[in-house]
């Protein structure tokens, strides 16, 4: 079962994906987190992602698809994937629906999470993200303790990105490039709106409701 994870920066995609992957049994694909991990093994990928995630753009779509197609051949996709921050584009959205025609695949299900502006300004600068396994915290809503709960690393961060400054320039890209994306996707797959605001545990189970899990 192939599910995206749709929404602006902030709204919550990373937070809810990891129970939601759990739940589906398909892992969690986040171009993001794939970015920053190679930025960490400074790879020629991660050097070339950084300067445009640093500034709060998008880094260019044939780099990005091309990183999904091989991401989906890996063994563990095979049977779907539960994506997170793609497609953001929509050329990205296009490409994926015709790589999916031509590999016998298709988009079920999209869980487009709705948050106000003010919302994620406030959740964005608060948050606090685990280096190793991408785990996100939050300084109030979430508060993170010594070591990471998920993978017990001692290593949670702020992301170079979560300055105020550049979370704008996130927004205006999502307004500009990425909202467009989901018309197109509502073309292939299932659309479910859901509310974003409220604690993470009543996000997860409107989630969980809407897709009957
Ligand atoms: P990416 O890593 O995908 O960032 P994003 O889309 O900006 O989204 P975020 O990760 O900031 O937000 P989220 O929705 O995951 O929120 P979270 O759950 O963490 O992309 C980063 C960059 O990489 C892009 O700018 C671009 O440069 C590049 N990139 C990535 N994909 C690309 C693509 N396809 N094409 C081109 N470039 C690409 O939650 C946020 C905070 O809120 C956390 O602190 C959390 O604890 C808290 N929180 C969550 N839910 C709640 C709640 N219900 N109540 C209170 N607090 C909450
Ligand atoms: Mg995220
Ligand atoms: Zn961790």
């Amino acid at each position: 079962m192939n599910v995206f994870l749709f929404g602006p920066p902030g709204s919550g995609k990373g937070t809810q994906a990891k129970d939601l992957a759990e739940r589906l049994g398909v892992p969690h694909v986040a171009t993001g987190d794939i970015f920053r991990k190679n930025l960490r093994d400074g790879t020629p990928l991660g050097k070339l992602a950084k300067s445009y995630m640093d500034a709060g753009g998008l880094v260019p779509d044939s780099v990005t698809c091309d990183i999904v197609a091989d991401r989906l051949m890996q063994a563990d996709a095979l049977g779907g994937v539960l994506f997170d921050g793609f497609p953001r584009s929509v050329p990205q959205a296009e490409w994926l629906l015709a790589w999916f025609a031509s590999h016998g695949r298709r988009a079920d299900a999209v869980v487009s999470l709705e948050v106000p502006e003010g919302a994620i300004l406030e959740r964005i600068t608060g948050r606090r993200t685990c280096a190793q396994c991408s785990a996100t915290y939050h300084v109030v809503y979430n508060p993170p303790g010594a070591v990471c709960v998920k993978c017990g690393s001692t290593d949670i961060v702020q992301r170079r990105d979560d300055t105020a400054e550049v979370v704008q320039k996130r927004l205006d890209e999502y307004a500009a490039q990425t909202a467009a994306v989901l018309p197109v996707l509502r073309s292939a797959a299932t659309v479910h709106d859901i509310d974003g605001t409220g604690d993470i545990a009543a996000v997860k189970n409107r989630i969980f409701a809407a897709l009957h899990l």
